[in-house]
């Protein structure tokens, strides 16, 4: 498995997010540094708050009111926001030719692309940026990498206490 490809430029980060609302922010402020061609791994553990992140980022984009139904039986859903929008959850995924038929591969590099268990792709797409969610007591902790300097600037602001 390939690593992304990174320059020293992208950054680091750990941000603790206690409770939903600070979870929301924390999309709404990467959605704001997100557009066409970015992708973004989520990982973490079943409940760890990936779907709410990517909901999050979707009606950041397209309205509060957007309906964001989970991918995890369709695998992906897409949205046409000023540019497409694809949020996939391939927990399910059982071989790699899904992938194909649902055409996420080609996606990534023209869409924004959200994905959910990203362990499940056969490669780790390059310049891609890696959110890991982990169980923090009743919060969650957020490693971010691969994040833009104005990304990396703009959470620290906001989360700095
Ligand atoms: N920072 C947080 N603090 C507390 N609760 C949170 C936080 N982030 C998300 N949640 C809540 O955790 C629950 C599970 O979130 P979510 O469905 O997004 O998990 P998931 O990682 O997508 O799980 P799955 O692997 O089953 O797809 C939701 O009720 C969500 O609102
Ligand atoms: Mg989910």
């Amino acid at each position: 498995m390939s690593l992304p490809n990174r320059t020293p430029a992208q950054q680091d980060l750990q941000i603790f997010l206690p409770d939903e609302a600070r979870a929301t922010r924390f999309a709404q402020i990467c959605a704001d540094h997100l557009g066409a061609g970015d992708t973004v791994l989520l990982s973490g553990p079943v409940g760890a708050g990936k779907s709410h992140f990517a909901r999050a980022v979707i009606r950041a984009h397209l309205g509060e009111e957007t309906e964001v139904p989970s991918p995890s039986f369709t695998l992906v859903q897409c949205y046409d926001a000023a540019f497409e929008i694809w949020h996939a959850d391939l927990y399910r995924l059982s071989h790699s030719f899904e992938l194909a038929e649902l055409g996420l591969e080609e996606a990534m590099g023209t869409a924004l692309c959200l994905i959910e268990w990203p362990d499940r792709l056969p490669q780790t797409p390059q310049r891609a940026i890696s959110i890991s969610l982990a169980m923090a007591g009743e919060g969650r902790m957020a490693h971010l990498s691969g994040a833009s300097p104005a990304l990396a600037g703009a959470l620290q602001s906001a989360f700095s206490s």
